[in-house]
């Protein structure tokens, strides 16, 4: 849906990240780093300008109007605190219809009471995943710049999500940059589907974000990942609505999985904005959880204590630590795929998130990721093996005691379960051979939250057995 018109633009502009930089550009223009220092940028209001909310309780009031899109749209019903276009300019395919769902058998796991762990459910979303709240507040800027091309590097998930915005709303072609061998079949056969133009790199997804950024560089296409700083605007609204459907009262915790810390550090720019305009009056804490094959920021932020220090960022760590990666050609690895990356573009404005945040870092295993991910399906609506991470970093956090047995404490499922299916079944399996060739190269040993299908023969007295015996 494409809403036209034209109205006022409300005062935005973007802004190095850097303190000691700070330069500021226009909207119109479209950059994914600073051209003086290279950092990234953000998104920056002058709120005195524009018009936000007096309370939040203010933007429920859009709810009434859900015969207009951007009313329905769950990014777009927030637009006033993400001002960046006009209101009637914004795209939307009906992103943002998300929930967030208390689960009293994933608490029990986690070791919290029932009722205060929440599971916010972004697999509802059209392309299945959070990234289509970023993708509409992206595609609504490229409109507004005019682009026709839009690209991304993708371990899916964003893939499918441009393929879909491109395919629904026919205002760019997609042009979309995978790893070998390294995205999930429910992943590719959505940019497949919508038909994007799909690029295969040998290689991973370090390896093709390198080079989605040199061609769209080469060839004026325009970039859709996370360094993108208007990505990140309608990643905001995640947590906006996560405070909705909490009465607007703070939690105590959001736990969310970290693969290239678009999400992460969106979050703290969204607690950051509300706080600073005064409609919170208190931060959560943020945990971002890695997978152990994939987890630099874990290693950078609690091994050798990098901290964004307001700013002034000790870059050689960074260094040093790629370097290490590259001398020891070592590449992600992990069955969460979706976050199977080594080189994250926003590791410096998540590590700002995780100081305004009070945040932690945690590294989980493939083996508590896929028991983590078993029990949000059995007590659920199911996520891809990446969003179980959120799950299992929790369970971790708790076992800690770093979050307190009476926290609140909500995770973010970022992707639906269909997206993998074959991790999925793996799992359940009582093919032992698949099990191994699929889980057990990885370190998985058990599934011991596995639901296994009953064999039985052809026969209705068998199979009326089977029914009271196992039921
Ligand atoms: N969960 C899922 C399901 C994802 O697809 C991703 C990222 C993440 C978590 C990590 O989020 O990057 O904000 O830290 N997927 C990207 C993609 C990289 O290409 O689809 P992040």
């Amino acid at each position: 849906m494409i809403i036209n018109a034209t109205t006022q633009v409300d005062a935005a502009f973007q802004r190095c990240i850097l303190p000691s930089c700070g330069r500021e550009y226009g909207l119109d223009e479209v950059l994914v780093g600073c051209s003086a220092c290279g950092h990234l940028l953000d998104v920056v209001y002058d709120w005195d300008r524009t018009r936000p909310p007096r309370g939040l309780a203010e933007l429920e009031a859009r709810w009434a109007r859900r015969d207009d899109p951007a009313a329905f749209s769950g990014v777009w019903r927030f637009h006033c605190l993400l001002p960046f276009a006009p209101i009637d300019q914004v795209v939307t395919i009906g992103e943002g219809q998300t929930l967030l769902q208390r689960s009293a058998g994933v608490a029990d796991y986690v070791g919290l009471p029932s009722g205060e762990l929440y599971l916010q459910y972004e697999g509802a979303n059209p392309s299945g995943s959070f990234k289509d709240n970023g993708m509409a507040a992206a595609f609504t800027h490229a409109r507004s710049i005019g682009a026709c091309r839009a690209a991304c590097a993708s371990t899916g998930n964003t893939s499918a999500s441009l393929a879909a915005f491109c395919s629904v709303t026919r205002l760019m072609k997609a042009v979309i940059f995978i790893g070998s061998g390294k995205i999930s079949f429910g992943k590719l056969s959505q940019a497949l589907d919508y038909g994007a133009l799909t690029v295969q790199i040998a290689g991973d997804f370090d390896d093709a974000m390198l080079r989605v950024k040199q061609v769209t560089e080469r060839l004026g296409i325009y970039l859709v990942n996370s360094v993108n700083p208007f990505r990140l605007e309608g990643q905001k609204t995640i947590m906006f609505r996560v405070l909705e459907a909490l009465r607007w009262q703070v939690p105590d915790w959001i736990v969310v999985p970290g693969g290239n810390l678009g999400n992460s550090s969106a979050f703290g720019k969204a607690f950051y904005e509300l706080r600073k305009l005064g409609l919170i009056d208190r931060m959560p804490r943020l945990a971002v959880i890695n997978a152990a094959g994939a987890n630099t920021l874990y290693e950078l932020y609690e091994n050798r204590k990098l901290r964004w220090n307001e700013g002034s960022v000790d870059t050689s760590l960074v260094k040093t630590y790629y370097d290490q990666l590259d001398a020891e050609q070592k590449r992600a690895s992990t069955i969460a795929s979706a976050i199977e990356i080594n080189r994250p573009v926003n590791l410096y404005k998540c590590l700002r998130a995780l100081e305004c945040c009070d945040g932690v870092v945690r590294e989980v295993t493939d083996q508590e990721i896929l028991d983590a991910k078993a029990q949000v399906g059995a007590g659920g609506l199911g996520c891809e093996p990446a969003s179980g991470a959120s799950v299992a970093g929790a369970k971790k956090l708790r076992a800690e005691g770093v979050i307190a047995p009476n926290e609140r404490v909500v995770c973010i499922l970022t992707g639906h379960l269909l997206k993998d299916p074959k991790a999925t079944v793996a799992y359940h399996t009582t093919d032992q051979e698949m099990f191994n060739q699929v889980l057990g190269q990885r370190g998985v040993r058990t599934a011991s939250f596995a639901n296994r299908a009953v064999a039985v023969p052809n026969d209705l007295d068998e199979i009326v057995k089977a029914i009271q015996l196992y039921s």
